[in-house]
């Protein structure tokens, strides 16, 4: 007998027969290597609620992957989006230039980590900010180099796949990869040997770094490195603040450029508008998309002036690069995230679930971690007698979540991580409603496992 809900309601079944008749649809239309993480169809959606078409209710815990801290349709966005749908919609900013792309700009200096003077070129997706950036950093330093991390996630594009660690699904035979990228360790703390401190660990992974200057590339054949501040697909992964400062210092040393690809760090996600102020750097590129628009396609790479203006004109952006749609969005996001502190709330929220996922840990040897900075929170799963990452607990775990009304994700390169996304507008009573039915899924699924 499933409890009554308030906010949930699967009555018609995940997919109901309209879903499934699109299901099949798409089958027929779309190539299946557009994956899909859940069977849902979407017909609405407003804050932190997803209704789909056969009318079942779910509460979004994945925030179409970190996108929507400012939650589904916010009335600001709507309504900024259809004023400006009354003026232009697209008279292209390498023709005929508009103010908000000005103003977002402007904006995005403000409020990016750094006290230098800054400037910033806007694009579409977050891979397409991650190429911008290197460009940037190869045309303003004249090297080759570029350093991502294990683990690492930057994209589907050549490079951004070339810079990304997971093999499958996001790379495997679709070789060969972009030359003079280099991938360097990242630390993972929850593998840290016993027989060290968690400052010893963080100075061995500093050391792992400089070593991989004499073994792998030279430093002045670097221009940038670029590091997820938390990496997001790797599983939210929080580094040691002393790693992070560590590389940033090296890099400091040699003038490569560091790069904070803040795609799905950003916006509020950590409880600061940006990560890079968790570790007390100041980057010298950062990359954003996903939340900056609330779902608009847009994405911006902000930097000391001096670097972002070594391209020429011409040299870097692209036809749709920053549209007057996603700009307005853009805006209408910051300021509202800024009304509402929702970088407090996102705080508020990591709190409660990562002491919801303690408390369950006690009863689950199942949980090897809780983890996470603000709301970018995640739960690691790892078989306690095996010790083996316990993969299909999780994809067991995320379809039995979504089948009683809780949208969430995996991630990790052994995808045994649930990872919280949810909007930050998500009420308490939608918070705690979403983490009975996740328990509820754990021990239903645990028992029989
Ligand atoms: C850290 C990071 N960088 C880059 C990307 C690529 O963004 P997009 O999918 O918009 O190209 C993502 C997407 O998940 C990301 O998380």
């Amino acid at each position: 007998m499933s409890k009554q809900r308030q906010f949930v309601n699967v009555a018609a079944g995940v997919p109901g027969p309209k879903g499934a008749a699109l299901i099949e649809k798409r089958k027929q239309f779309v190539p299946k290597g557009v994956g899909n993480n859940t069977p849902v169809f979407v017909e609405s959606a407003s804050g932190a609620l997803v209704t789909d078409v056969d009318g079942n209710t779910y509460i979004d815990f994945a925030g179409a992957i970190g996108t929507l801290n400012a939650g589904h349709c916010p009335p600001e966005v709507v309504e900024a989006l259809k004023a400006q749908l009354d003026k232009y919609i697209h008279p292209c900013f390498h023709v005929g230039m508009y103010e908000p792309y000005v103003a977002l700009a402007e904006k995005l200096t403000q409020i990016t980590p750094g006290s230098f003077e800054k400037k910033t070129m806007l694009a579409n997706s977050g891979a397409e900010a991650v190429e911008n950036a290197v460009k940037i950093a190869r045309k303003y330093t004249g090297r080759p180099g570029i350093i991502s991390f294990s683990r690492g996630f930057h994209g589907r594009t050549l490079l951004g796949m070339s810079l990304t660690s997971k093999v499958k699904p996001y790379k495997f035979q679709m070789g060969p990869f972009a030359p003079a990228t280099y991938k360097a360790q990242f630390p993972y703390p929850l593998n840290k040997p016993e027989s060290m401190t968690d400052d010893e660990y963080a100075q061995f992974c500093v050391r792992q770094f400089e070593d991989f200057l004499l073994t792998e590339v030279a430093p002045e054949e670097v221009a940038a490195v670029i590091m997820e501040p938390i990496q997001g697909e790797g599983g939210f992964i929080v580094p040691p603040v002393s790693f992070v400062q560590g590389v940033y210092n090296i890099c400091k040393k040699h003038q490569i450029l560091f790069i904070s690809d803040e795609i799905q760090t950003g916006f509020g996600r950590t409880g600061a508008m940006f990560a890079s102020t968790h570790f007390g750097i100041e980057p010298d590129i950062i990359t954003m998309s996903k939340s900056i628009a609330a779902g608009l396609p847009i994405s911006a790479v902000t930097g000391r002036a001096e670097i972002m203006d070594a391209p020429n004109p011409g040299e870097i952006g692209g036809t749709y690069g920053g549209s007057p749609l996603g700009c307005v969005a853009a805006l209408a996001v910051i300021e509202k995230m800024e009304r509402e502190d929702l970088s407090g709330r996102a705080q508020v929220i990591g709190d409660k679930i990562k002491a919801h996922f303690h408390a369950l840990q006690k009863e689950f040897p199942v949980i090897a971690e809780v983890r996470g900075l603000g709301a970018m929170c995640a739960v690691e799963f790892i078989d306690p007698t095996t010790k083996q990452p316990a993969k299909e607990l999780v994809a067991g775990l995320t379809k039995g979540c979504y089948e009683s009304g809780v949208i969430v994700l995996s991630a990790g390169v052994h995808s045994n991580v649930l990872r919280f996304l949810s909007p930050l507008v998500i009420t308490d009573e939608q918070l705690e409603e979403a983490l009975d039915i996740m328990t509820d899924v754990l021990k239903s699924q645990y028992v029989t496992n």
